[in-house]
């Protein structure tokens, strides 16, 4: 069986092609800004320009034909409206055209499924570290549920603010690691773990406000002291996580996963907690079609899809929202 994933939650528009033992092809175009945010309509515009020539190279690069896909799965939540209803769109024409069924992919969940999908772990713990998103994920009782999250922004975005105010463009979190590597001091910041929950918003004022004015802070020490701050909020709330669950893998998601600084901390607590640790490639890290067409695979096996008719997408599905039937 061959299914054809469609990734569309934001900037990133992927196709990919997965015949449930190999990821045939995995591509992708992202739109990017020459100053300042993204612009919705122009990111919308940026999709409908690739999608047909994305199409035609997943298929040429898998040795394959539009009539050899039989399942066609899309990335329908969360995301950025003008984004997800490209990608809807798109996933109705090809499911139309050569009459297959549709799977809606949660793109959060998805993450999680990916790093499942090759470690082979049964019920790992997510720490999912994204632009958007920061959560951590675990199975319990018929879905996946959000033990803990950031309060404000995603860790992705505060980086990139962070690289913005430290002049470095975007995105800022690979500028703001290989910076730390000169570093020759630990500045102390606020820590910001409430709970389960941890927030940004803090600490990013924090450095505007006190260190960015004054001359002896090394821009290389404040990227260096950061990483070792935000990284360490994150692994303490994982830690009380796995402590709360039992449960004993852990995977790491999202592009922030990335950071060779964090996989190392992840590592060592993995390796202190003695349970098993795995880190995707790039590839699967950063948004990606590949995991949506992974499970795609997996839910439609179960029984899950869907005609065009009754398609659709929703910027705010949660990941607690999703029934998980497919386990
Ligand atoms: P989501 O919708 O899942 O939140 P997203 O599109 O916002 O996804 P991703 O594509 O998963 O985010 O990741 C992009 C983020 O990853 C950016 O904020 C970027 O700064 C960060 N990033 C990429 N590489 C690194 C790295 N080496 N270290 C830290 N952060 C990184
Ligand atoms: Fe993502």
């Amino acid at each position: 069986m061959i299914v054809l994933g469609i990734e569309s939650t934001a900037h990133t528009f992927g196709i990919a092609i997965f015949d449930g033992k190999k990821v045939r092809s995995n591509i992708k175009d992202v739109y990017k800004t020459l100053q300042g945010g993204l612009i919705p309509r122009e990111m919308a515009n940026h999709h409908i320009e690739v999608c047909y020539e994305l199409l035609e190279r997943a298929l040429k690069e898998s040795e394959l034909k539009l009539k050899d896909i039989d399942v066609v799965s899309y990335s329908a939540s969360p995301g950025i409206g003008h984004s997800l209803r490209i990608g809807l769109l798109f996933a109705k024409i090809i499911s139309e055209k050569i009459k297959v069924p549709l799977v809606p992919v949660n793109h959060c969940i998805a993450h999680l499924e990916v790093g499942k999908y090759f470690s082979e772990f049964e019920n790992p713990l997510l720490l999912y570290a994204s632009g958007a998103n920061t959560q951590i994920i675990a199975f319990n009782n018929g879905r996946y549920r959000v033990f803990g999250e950031t309060l404000d922004t995603g860790i992705g975005n505060f980086l990139d603010s962070l690289g913005y105010l430290l002049g470095f463009g975007f995105p800022g979190g690979p500028k703001i690691y290989e910076e730390s590597l000169k570093a020759q001091n630990f500045i102390k910041l606020p820590y910001s773990v409430k709970g389960m929950d941890v927030s940004f918003s803090g600490i990013l004022t924090y450095i505007r406000t006190r260190l960015l004015n004054d001359p002896s802070v090394t821009k290389a020490d404040i990227c260096y002291s950061i990483q070792e701050t935000v990284y360490s909020m994150l692994l303490e709330v994982t830690e009380r996580a796995i402590a709360h669950t039992g449960i004993k893998e852990l995977v790491l998601g999202g592009g922030v996963a990335m950071n060779k600084r964090l996989q190392e901390m992840s590592k060592k607590l993995c390796e202190d907690l003695n349970i098993k640790y795995f880190c995707p490639e790039g590839q699967y890290l950063m948004d990606n079609a590949g995991m949506i067409a992974i499970l795609g695979y997996k839910m439609y096996k179960s029984g899950i899809k869907m005609d065009a008719k009754h398609a659709y997408m929703d910027p705010y599905e949660r990941t607690d929202d999703v029934d998980v039937t497919w386990k």
